[in-house]
C-alpha cells in the first residue's frame, strides 16, 4: 500500500489501514456486514468467513487496523473493553498468579478480585511506582504482569521497560491496558510487552457513541489462543459497533493532538487555582513520573485528576456546578467529562483499596475532550468558585 519505500507514517496507517473491504463495489469506506452467517460455495469453499462470532469483515477491518497503530502481529475486537480483559484471562489456569498495580481501573479490580480470584485465579496487587515492589510480590505460580499506565484515576507512570525486564527474568508474561493513551501516545511492545488491550469505547472511537474492547498480540502464538477464547466465549465486537470505533480511529492521531492542547491549559490553570490542592497531570513538571512519562509516551494524554482544596462535599459541589463538562464517567471523547472515583468509576474498589491507591472524597477526575480551552477553563473556574 506504501506509495514509496518507507513505511506508512501512523496517521496514514490509521485512515487505510484494513480499510478497503468491498470488492464488488470498491467503496472508500469499510461496508457493515450485518449478517450472521455466510454462504458456503461447497461444503469445502467459502469466501473465508462463515458465522460472525468467529469472523465478519467489517470487525476485521479494524482488527487489521489497531494491530497496526500498535504493532501487533493481529487483533481480536470485542464487545467491550471488560471483555477484552476477560479474554486475557483465560490464558490462565486455576492457581496461577498475577500482579496488577493498586490503582487501576475499578472494573478490572473487581474482574480480578471478585470475579476470576473465585474461578482460582490469584492476584496481588502493588505499588508499581517502585518495580523492586514486583519483584517481592512473584511466587513460582506468578504468571503475568499486569500494567496500566498512567494508571487511573491518578495517572501515576508505570516504567514499562523496567516491567518487562522484570518479567523476563521471571518468565512470565506482561500484558498492559493502554486505553489512557492509545498508540498514537503510547506502544507497550516498543517496551517489550507480550500483550495490549484497550477499552475501545474511549480514545480509539473517541466520540462516545459505542463500547467495545480489543486484545492486539505481539506473537503468532498469543494471536491464535486470543482468537480461540474470542470465540470460544463468543465476546466479539459486533459488525456495527466495530464500523463505528474504525470510523473513529482513522482521526485518532489528529483527536490526540487537540485534546493534549487543551488538557495542559486546563492543568497550569488548576495548579494555580487556590481552590485546588493538587493536580495529577503527568505533562507537569511537578508530578512524579513527568521525565518518565516523556521518555516513554510520545505525550501526556488528555486524562487528569485533581484534589479539590475542600472536603468531599466541596468536590461535589464542584462537580455540580460545571456546564460545558458533563458530569459522567467514561472517558476518550470529543466532549468534556468530569466524575467522582470514589462513587462513580472506582465505586467498585473497597474503601480500603481506594485509599491504598490514593483515592480520596476530594478527587475529581477530568478527561478533557477537543473543546477549545478557554471554554473549559472559563467552565472550570466557574465551578470551582461558584
Ligand atoms: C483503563 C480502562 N480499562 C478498561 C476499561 C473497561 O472498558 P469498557 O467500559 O469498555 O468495558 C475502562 C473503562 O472505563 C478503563 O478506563
Amino acid at each position: 500500500m506504501s506509495p514509496s519505500d518507507q513505511p506508512l507514517h501512523f496517521q496514514t496507517r490509521s485512515v487505510h489501514i484494513g480499510v478497503d473491504k468491498d470488492p464488488s463495489y470498491k467503496s472508500a469506506t469499510t461496508p457493515i456486514y450485518p449478517t450472521s452467517t455466510f454462504r458456503w460455495d461447497d461444503c469445502q469453499t467459502n469466501a473465508g468467513y462463515d458465522y460472525t462470532r468467529s469472523g465478519n469483515p467489517t470487525r476485521a477491518a479494524l482488527e487489521e487496523n489497531i494491530a497496526s497503530l500498535e504493532g501487533g502481529v493481529s487483533c481480536r475486537a470485542t464487545c467491550t473493553g471488560m471483555s477484552a480483559i476477560t479474554t486475557t484471562m483465560h490464558l490462565f489456569e486455576p492457581g496461577d498468579h498475577i500482579i496488577a498495580g493498586h490503582d487501576i481501573y475499578g472494573g478490572t479490580y473487581r474482574l480480578f478480585a471478585d470475579v476470576f480470584t473465585k474461578m482460582g485465579l490469584k492476584f496481588s496487587f502493588v505499588n508499581m511506582g517502585d518495580p523492586a515492589n514486583i519483584r517481592a510480590a512473584a511466587t513460582p505460580e506468578t504468571k503475568c504482569i499486569w500494567i496500566e499506565t498512567p494508571s487511573n484515576p491518578l495517572l501515576n507512570i508505570v516504567d514499562i521497560k523496567a516491567v518487562t525486564d522484570i518479567a523476563k527474568d521471571l518468565g512470565v508474561i506482561t500484558i498492559a491496558d493502554n486505553t489512557f493513551l492509545s498508540p498514537a501516545l503510547q506502544r507497550p511492545f516498543e517496551h517489550g510487552v507480550d500483550i495490549v488491550i484497550h477499552s475501545t469505547t474511549k480514545y480509539l472511537n473517541g466520540h462516545s457513541d459505542v463500547v467495545g474492547g480489543c486484545v492486539v498480540s505481539k506473537t503468532e502464538e498469543h494471536g491464535e489462543k486470543i482468537a480461540y477464547i474470542v470465540n470460544a466465549l463468543g465476546l466479539g465486537n459486533s459488525p456495527f459497533d466495530a464500523w463505528l470505533v474504525l470510523r473513529g480511529v482513522k482521526t485518532l492521531a489528529p483527536r490526540m493532538k487537540a485534546h493534549q492542547e487543551s488538557a495542559m491549559a486546563l492543568a497550569r490553570f488548576l495548579a494555580d487555582h487556590p481552590k485546588v490542592e493538587k493536580v495529577y497531570y503527568p505533562g507537569l513538571e511537578s508530578h512524579p513520573g513527568h521525565e518518565l512519562a516523556k521518555r516513554q509516551q510520545d505525550g501526556f494524554g488528555a486524562m487528569m485528576s485533581f484534589d479539590v482544596a475542600g472536603d468531599g462535599e466541596y468536590a461535589q459541589k464542584v462537580l455540580s456546578n460545571t456546564k460545558l463538562f458533563q458530569l459522567a464517567e467514561s472517558l476518550g471523547g470529543v466532549e468534556s467529562l468530569v466524575e467522582y472515583p470514589e462513587l462513580m468509576s472506582h465505586a467498585s474498589m473497597t474503601a480500603a483499596a481506594r485509599k491504598e491507591a490514593g483515592i480520596s472524597e476530594k478527587t475529581i477526575r477530568v478527561s478533557v475532550g477537543i473543546e477549545h480551552p478557554d471554554d473549559l477553563i472559563a467552565d472550570m473556574k466557574s465551578a470551582l468558585e461558584s
